[in-house]
């Protein structure tokens, strides 16, 4: 199958997004489709889906003109789309998510339950995924349910799969078996439509890429013609950095440590301590706990023993209102389900945490909190309309710098960051970077949670390496490698 739009333009309000872009994409392709936060990447693909009207334009498939103005016409023509905010519902067993919109129905014309589940089964084995469809979707981690999307779209029998950042959330491992997928697809000679901002992932498995900048497609061409840094390049419009960011530097005292954290289910035995300025990474494949352990730091996940201390006091965290007081911040991974309030606007979003501190008498001081906003609105460079916009109305990497905003006016002596740059464009990764060593300079003890070891290297003293709750190894400095990270990760031994 071949699409081709052409033209396409599309404007909310007074912006532009997209002024005029004409796109292609032939079966047995895997293109990258690039761009900064908010360049219209995922516009451009929510009209080929049928999500969104275009102004003006045209589609045609294989030729003849395509009108959609409905997902399920756009679905009808053989076009899957696993979309940047995952669709589906917490509430029912992965195998009633997998017929969404689709049910199955027996002849006396309830829903078939039995065959939905047995395609189901079907479908795993053929993708290898090791799941029970009975599971209800709330208990699966967020990169499972980032599977159980693309088994959807598989199921579907698509013949062009729109992927909107599909690897945010996954750890390495996961990450390889999408791609295992993604190659036996293309081999079908299905179309793939990749977006990321993980440009090396770009390089390994995409075989063409367009960019998109200021409205217009700027650049297209083969993979592999270009490196990471050009694609980076075509994107932001000058080299992005590439040199080491850390520098020697002076730590403050000691100001968070934990002796023997241990919960039931998903850590045990924690020994760390963090300094003043300094930038420590945790890191670590799928279910090695370091989400659950920094949640229960921040009073939000529980603890059955150990201790912790707070500039060398005992504390005893027992809800996040409490850490909030205590001076501990967290940013949540997976944006969506933790992190924003879908019905309240952009200041609202970024304030929320200040609430308490910057109210008298149950009012909020809605200047304070505009004042304080528009700095980090300034260092975070966040592309968006009006304070009053809702959070929605961001592209997916501006709400993610919308909730790092939140945490920063918070004020915190400990930040813990979990996947900050969730969906963030390259550019813009460099600025959140910035912003963690300011903070870092002005003693702040921070804390990185990330799956992505350069991203460790690139920013942090040292990283903890966990495995399966257990603090696994420690690296540091400038020795800091991805080799002895994965070692330690699955398992290994410090060299
Ligand atoms: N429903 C909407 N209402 C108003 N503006 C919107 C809406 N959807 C998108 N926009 C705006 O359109 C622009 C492009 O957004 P889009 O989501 O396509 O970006 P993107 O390239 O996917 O970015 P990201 O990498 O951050 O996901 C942004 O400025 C965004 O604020
Ligand atoms: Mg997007």
């Amino acid at each position: 199958m071949k699409i081709e739009m052409k033209g396409i333009r599309k404007s909310f309000g007074s912006n532009d997004v997209l002024k005029n872009v004409s796109f292609t994409l032939q079966g047995g392709e895997i293109c990258a489709l690039l761009g900064e936060n908010g360049a219209g990447k995922s516009t451009l693909m929510n009209i080929l889906g049928g999500v969104l009207p275009m102004d003006s334009g045209a589609i045609y498939i294989d030729g003849k003109p395509a009108e959609f103005s409905t997902p399920g016409q756009s679905q009808a023509a053989g076009i899957a789309f696993i979309h940047q905010e995952l669709n589906l519902i917490n509430d029912l067993p992965i195998y009633e998510n997998m017929f969404l919109g689709r049910e199955l129905k027996t002849k006396r014309g309830s829903l078939d339950l039995e065959r939905m589940f047995s395609e189901t089964e079907k479908i795993f084995k053929e993708m290898n995924v090791n799941l029970d469809p009975r599971m209800h979707v709330r208990d699966l981690d967020a990169s499972y349910k980032q599977i159980v999307e693309i088994c959807r779209a598989m199921m579907t029998k698509a013949s062009i799969i729109i992927m909107d950042e599909p690897t945010t959330s996954l750890t390495d491992q996961e990450i390889e078996r999408v791609f295992a997928m993604m190659k036996m697809l293309k081999e079908r000679n299905v179309g793939i439509i990749f977006i990321s901002h993980k440009l090396n992932e770009v390089i390994q498995i995409c075989n063409r890429y367009v960019v998109l900048r200021d409205g217009n497609l700027v650049s297209e061409g083969e993979v592999k013609d270009v490196t990471t840094n050009d694609l980076a390049r075509y994107m932001v419009g000058f080299d992005v950095r590439t040199e080491p960011l850390l520098r020697e530097k002076k730590l403050g005292p000691e100001v968070l440590r934990v002796d023997g954290l241990t919960s039931k289910h998903a850590f045990r035995d924690v020994h760390f301590s963090v300094r003043a300025g300094e930038i420590v990474g945790v890191t670590g494949l799928l279910g090695d706990g370091r989400s659950e352990l920094f949640q229960s730091i921040f009073g939000a996940y529980e603890v059955t023993s150990g201790k912790m201390f707070l500039n060398g006091k005992e504390v005893v965290i027992k809800s996040t209102n409490q850490a909030i007081k205590e001076g501990i911040a967290y940013l949540p991974r997976n944006r969506k389900e933790n992190a924003i309030i879908k019905d309240m606007n952009i200041i609202e979003n970024a304030s929320i945490a200040t609430w308490p501190r910057f109210s008298k008498r149950g009012k909020i001081n809605e200047k304070k909190h505009r004042e304080i906003f528009a700095e980090q609105r300034q260092a975070l460079r966040l592309k968006m309309g009006e304070l009053t916009d809702s959070i929605t109305s961001l592209s997916g990497g501006n709400q993610q710098k919308v909730v790092l905003a939140k945490w920063l006016a918070a004020n915190p002596k400990v930040l813990i960051l979990d996947n900050p740059t969730q969906g963030v464009d390259v550019g813009a990764k460099e600025d959140i970077y910035d912003i963690i060593l300011k903070l870092a300079d002005e003693n702040i003890a921070i804390i990185v949670l990330s799956s992505e070891a350069p991203e460790i290297i690139r920013v942090c003293d040292r990283a903890l390496v966990m495995y399966h709750g257990v603090i696994q190894g420690e690296v540091a400095g400038a020795t800091m490698n991805e080799h002895d990270i994965m070692n330690l990760a699955t398992g290994g031994e410090s060299t």
